[in-house]
């Protein structure tokens, strides 16, 4: 590489409906120098969303694709791409990013889209998780980062944060605990990716080009 040549950091586009506290993670990461990338657009399709404050706060550009205002997915995603792909990111992060997507979409970005559920994938896949965790007296819970794949929440995963569940534990409660977790387990993802370390080959995730096993790493929490 000629000397006068920039290295440009690998740019992240994130997607988000609500608080954005995963986005917020990634984020602090970021300007700790922890993650070495840049996070060129965050896109809601919720106007109200917390998490638009957020990167305003930091200089990061928004936009706003209200679903709502589209009368079908595909006119939805098509607006969405656009954003996306002038933003040209290698990788796109889903972070609490609460719509349904098609499969063309996310073969658009098949091994460039990351996402975090709040399960040990693939047990609860979709909403209440926490809740549902609680009723089926599961004795533990987490949260897993994904590839994302046509399949909701079943893409490979990547890595997995485990949590105990407590006898008195109420939704909420588990649902803070779990949250914690997450903010700790996709950065780690996301650094990964933007490395260079981590990939998907067909359905194998890949880390330092070694297969992971089917749950991704696990990241145990000891309470
Ligand atoms: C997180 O629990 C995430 O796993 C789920 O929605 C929640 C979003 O939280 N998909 P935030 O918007 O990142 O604060």
């Amino acid at each position: 590489m000629a000397a006068t040549e920039v290295q440009e950091k690998p740019q992240i586009v994130a997607l988000i409906s609500g608080g954005g506290s995963n986005l917020q993670a990634i984020i602090e990461h970021i300007a700790n120098g922890i993650i070495d990338a840049e996070i060129s657009l965050v896109i809601s399709n919720n106007p109200a969303a917390k998490g638009l404050e957020r990167a305003a706060a930091v200089g990061i550009p928004t936009a706003v694709v209200d679903h709502t205002e589209y009368d079908s997915r595909e006119s939805f995603e098509r607006e969405l791409k656009r954003h996306i792909d002038a933003a040209q990111p290698q990788l796109v992060v889903l972070a609490g990013f609460m719509r349904i997507l098609t499969p063309d979409f996310t073969n658009h970005y098949a091994g460039r889209m990351l996402n975090i559920h709040p399960s040990l994938l693939p047990e609860f896949k979709g909403v209440n998780t926490h809740a549902r965790a609680i009723a089926a007296n599961a004795s533990q819970h987490g949260a897993s980062v994904h590839f994302v794949t046509s399949e909701l929440d079943g893409g490979p995963l990547v890595i997995q944060a485990i949590v105990d569940i407590n006898q008195d534990d109420t939704a909420a409660g588990l649902a803070g605990r779990v949250l914690q977790q997450e903010h700790i387990i996709y950065p780690i993802a996301v650094k990964w990716f933007c490395e260079g370390r981590l990939s998907l080959d067909g359905n194998l995730v890949r880390l330092d080009k070694q297969p992971l096993p089917i749950q991704g790493i696990a990241h145990r929490v000891t309470s």
